[in-house]
């Protein structure tokens, strides 16, 4: 496969940015026209950030999965398309070729035609990393139904909330799921979870696990059973569904600075070209080279740079079980050597984390296969930045920081490897297409360089969100009320005197643990649920290898006896609410919270005492109860 659009060398940049800022109709109509129609689209572009109304190949008809599977079979049908790692190195690993690929997707589609799914239909997904995972997706995609996949580390309660804001008919889930030395039981959560979904009719489970589970009758069936019937069935085929280019492709829940996680909506003809497009460019992709994102297809990361965008492109995309440091913190570079590894796109976290370890778990690994390094999630420090360059890349790897969100659906801010200029610390140029400004408070565009701001995009690009599902409203609210005709990313941003962006973290009340996007006010709401808790506020601190830790001031009904039991109990509420990830790294119990007059917690001098920032509290006067931060500062962990 050839890629017409990627971008050789510094001059095409240059080029191309310019070109789609002149005339961003043309620029991506030349792109889409690589990409297997049905029906080329009427209009490339219709927009307002009003409304907001956005519609990318208006009247164009595809099917994602051509794209992804059937336009390769012919010269690339016995080329990996996924190669899957398990979390056990003792276990086979397994290689699906882009026909073995094409006929799991075709076969499931057909199973989940049988169990009554139709275009349009929202399926919940919440299973391991295997490949039935990412065939799952496909299969959704497939038959035009929307897929809402569910990271396999939320509680029943997440899942359900998220199964009931879609209406979803149907859930495909494992047995368990292998994570380390850990055994995650998912269908059991899916029954907890179902227990308050009435429109969930049917339940798939994939083996996996071998765990016991209890099937309810009428609901729940076996995947391999399924398949059987299909087989029996003299494994018909199964045409894609046509669909229209601004038909929704799927939903991926995340958090924002309200308590309830957003639904935001992807749609198939402009995602599949963005993911597509920034893919090949940034890592810069080269037909046979094998390519390794370590995300979770449970995040954007996973769907856009582990399914769609290489999938696309007909590449060789590996899928890993496990997690970086079992059974020993040598496990990526294991993967690497064993598969040749081309292309590896991590998150700051891990290799933070691995840092840790020492070179012991990195001398010995053949890493020469690597050409290309990649970034994601969060700001990567200099020293990871370092790390990673030298140890990993042996200083021959160009790396990638790519800064995006869920909700621009691919890669915005970032260097094309090889070809722009890296900066450690900074995602540096946007990619063509992708128009950035700095505003300040009052939404005035801040010009020149060497200056910050919030970081805003002014003109849509095709991979951008639609709505949030079920509530234009709060789509309009989030993303274009703080600042008129502008896309708000929520993100503080630095422009140096090269005009370089640097990301510098949100300015709402997400925070960033891990990488994982976590809402504060989500966590409230999870400690609120403790029967001895009063209220609680949430902010975050620097966290050595998270990144961001999560810090909870706590108010109690009586002072506790065992006051660091009632604090395990909290951390277990708030895992069982949302999901381990979220649970706080430090409570602190407090008489009292700051608030103004009005009783609005003062989240800043929260934050300044967590950071430790004790002498620039600012002004307190204003203060309900100013003795209220004293007592604070004197219990702080
Ligand atoms: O704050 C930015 C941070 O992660 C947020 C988006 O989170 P999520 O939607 O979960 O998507 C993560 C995977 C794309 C952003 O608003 N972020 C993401 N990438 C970077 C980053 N911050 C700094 N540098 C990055 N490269």
């Amino acid at each position: 496969m050839s890629y017409p659009y990627q971008i050789k060398n510094i001059e095409e940049y240059e080029q191309a940015y310019k070109q789609s800022v002149m005339d961003p109709e043309g620029f991506w109509a030349n792109i889409a026209d690589h990409f297997l129609w049905r029906r080329k689209w009427d209009k490339v572009l219709e927009w307002n950030f009003s409304d907001p109304d956005i519609k990318w190949f208006q009247g164009g008809k595809l099917n994602i999965t051509e794209n992804c599977l059937d336009r390769h079979l012919g010269t690339l049908g016995n080329r990996p398309a996924i190669i899957w790692e398990p979390n056990d190195p003792e276990e086979r690993h397994r290689i699906l070729t882009y026909r073995e690929l094409y006929t799991k997707v075709c076969q499931f589609a057909n199973v989940l035609k049988n169990n009554g799914v139709k275009k349009g239909d929202r399926i919940c997904i919440y299973m391991g990393m295997i490949p039935e995972l990412a065939i799952a997706v496909l299969a959704c995609a497939r038959i035009g139904a929307i897929h809402s996949v569910v990271f396999g580390g939320f509680s029943a309660q997440s899942i359900s909330d998220r199964i009931k804001d879609a209406s979803c008919s149907l859930v495909i889930t494992c047995d368990g799921a292998f994570r380390g030395n850990k055994d995650i039981p998912l269908k059991s959560v899916i029954d907890d979870a179902l227990m308050t979904c009435p429109t969930v009719k049917k339940v798939i489970v994939a083996t996996r696990t071998r765990t016991p589970v209890s099937m309810l009758k009428g609901r729940d069936v076996w995947w391999e059973d399924e398949i059987k019937a299909v087989e029996t069935m003299g494994n018909p085929p199964c045409p894609a569904e046509e669909m229209d280019a601004e038909d929704m492709l799927f939903i991926l829940y995340t958090s924002g600075s309200t308590g309830k996680p957003k639904g935001v909506v992807h749609t198939c003809g402009g995602y599949m070209v963005y993911a597509n497009y920034t893919f090949v460019n940034t890592f810069q992709y080269q037909p046979g080279e094998v390519y390794f994102c370590t995300a979770d297809v449970g995040w954007i990361t996973g769907h856009s740079y582990i399914i769609y965008g290489p999938l696309s492109a007909g590449a060789t995309t590996l899928m890993f079980e496990g997690v970086p440091t079992y059974p020993d913190a040598g496990r990526l570079w294991e993967i690497v050597d064993k598969f040749r590894v081309n292309i590896l796109y991590t998150a700051p976290t891990a290799i933070r984390s691995l840092m840790g370890y020492g070179l012991g778990p990195v001398n010995h690994k053949d890493l020469s296969s690597l050409r290309k390094l990649g970034s994601v999630g969060e700001p990567i420090n200099e020293e990871a930045w370092h790390w990673f360059k030298d140890n990993i890349g042996k200083g021959r790897c160009p790396i990638v920081d790519t800064w995006w969100q869920t909700e621009t659906g691919g890669i915005m801010i970032t260097p094309i490897a090889g070809i722009t200029k890296e900066k450690p610390g900074y995602a540096t140029l946007p990619m063509p297409g992708v128009q950035p400004i700095l505003v300040d408070e009052a939404g005035k565009e801040i010009q020149g360089n060497g200056v910050n701001g919030n970081l805003c995009i002014k003109h849509p690009w095709p991979g951008m969100l639609r709505t949030t599902y079920g509530d234009h409203e709060r789509f309009r609210n989030t993303y274009f009320s703080t600042y008129e005709n502008l896309y708000f990313t929520g993100d503080g941003c630095l422009r140096d005197e090269e005009g370089y962006y640097r990301i510098t973290g949100r300015v709402d009340d997400v925070l960033n643990v891990s990488g994982h996007r976590i809402g504060t006010a989500e966590v409230e709401n999870a400690i609120n649920m403790h029967a001895g808790v009063v209220e609680s506020a949430v902010v975050g601190y620097p966290h050595d290898i998270k990144g961001q830790g999560i810090y909870a001031y706590v108010t109690l009904e009586h002072l506790s006896h065992d006051a660091e039991l009632t604090k395990k109990d909290i951390a277990q509420t708030v895992a069982r609410i949302i999901g381990p990830i979220a649970k706080p790294d430090k409570i602190q119990f407090v008489d009292g919270l700051p608030k103004t007059r009005s009783g609005k917690i003062m989240r800043r001098i929260l934050r300044k005492i967590a950071e430790n920032d004790l002498d620039n509290l600012g002004d307190t006067s204003t203060l309900l109860d100013p003795s209220v931060v004293e007592d604070i500062k004197k219990g702080r962990l």
